[in-house]
């Protein structure tokens, strides 16, 4: 009797232990509401390698994206009233002047308004898949899947084993099952995240007067955003997130192409450079 009872107390423990741990296991991180993380965007297929610099507040409705180092810089304001605001700070070249460093300001309206951009992807439809080697040593893997007709895309997401998960590697890898071959790749590092509220004055546009980019409608705020593209999984085509990506180089260039046939042009244009 004393023998059956403490193999039970032992096989309890055993199975707390099993559940604990599985508990742990596949419960995805929840990232904080307000941070700071710097990193490194890849499109190894379109051979762009990014650096940028994320600032995050949640908690009041403002964040901000640089790249190039702080040249360009993107910023999303969902506290302006009424609809919050977006604005992009880069070097514009005009018929008249190379790189005079502008801002552009696109408003949200009452159907469209501003939102924030968080550059860590929300985890909570990812699964726990094992441990991987990854840059900082041994990593927690997450992966998520989701297949639209022929196109199967395979987010994973890798992050340190400490109590408060640290972001360190994202990826998203699209297979055409009907090709049998992949067709996009990106990749984002993270660097030095720190879930601590940052300065307030980050998200202040200081010394420089903000114009409306020339042309109103979608292309504006993907201009004015990029990042937008990469973060959410929603396994639409992306040539797509590619080429909007692209925009981000050539803002003037491409500053008043709202037209969505044009759009599409340019979009298979740019496809067929990419091969
Ligand atoms: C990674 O960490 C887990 C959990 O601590 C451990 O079980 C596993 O053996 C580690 N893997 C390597 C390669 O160190
Ligand atoms: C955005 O809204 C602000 C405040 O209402 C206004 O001053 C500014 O001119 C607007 N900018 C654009 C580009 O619509």
């Amino acid at each position: 009797m004393a023998m059956a009872a403490l193999f039970y107390a032992i096989c309890l423990c055993f199975l707390s232990v099993a559940f604990g741990k599985s508990v742990v296991e596949n419960s995805p991180p929840t990232w904080s509401n307000f941070y700071t993380v710097s990193g490194v965007l890849s499109l190894p297929y379109a051979e762009i390698v990014e650096s940028f610099q994320a600032w995050f507040d949640g908690k009041n409705g403002r964040s901000r994206i640089d790249y190039y180092g702080g040249l360009d810089s993107t910023i999303q304001r969902a506290d302006v009233k009424p609809y919050g605001t977006n604005y992009r700070i880069c070097p514009e070249t005009t018929e008249t002047q190379l790189n005079v460093r502008s801002c552009f300001q696109v408003n949200g309206t009452k159907d469209a308004p501003v939102a924030i951009q968080t550059v860590l992807p929300d985890l909570s439809k990812f699964k726990f898949v094992g441990y991987k080697e990854c840059r900082t040593g041994n990593c927690s893997a997450w992966m998520y899947s989701n297949t639209e007709q022929h196109k199967e895309n395979t987010y994973t997401m890798y992050t340190s084993l400490t109590v408060q998960a640290d972001p360190v590697h994202y990826e998203m890898l699209g297979y055409d099952t009907l090709l049998g071959s992949h067709y996009d790749k990106y990749e984002v590092d993270y660097i030095d995240y720190a879930p601590q509220m940052p300065p307030p004055d980050v998200f202040d546009i200081i010394d420089i007067t903000c114009k409306g980019f020339p042309g109103p409608g979608i292309m504006s705020s993907l201009i004015a955003n990029p990042m937008q593209e990469f973060i959410e999984p929603r396994g639409q085509e992306t040539v797509h997130e590619l080429f909007e990506h692209f925009l981000i180089k050539h803002p003037k260039k491409y500053a008043n192409m709202v037209d969505r046939k044009e759009h599409n042009e340019r979009r298979d244009i740019f496809r067929q450079n990419l091969r």
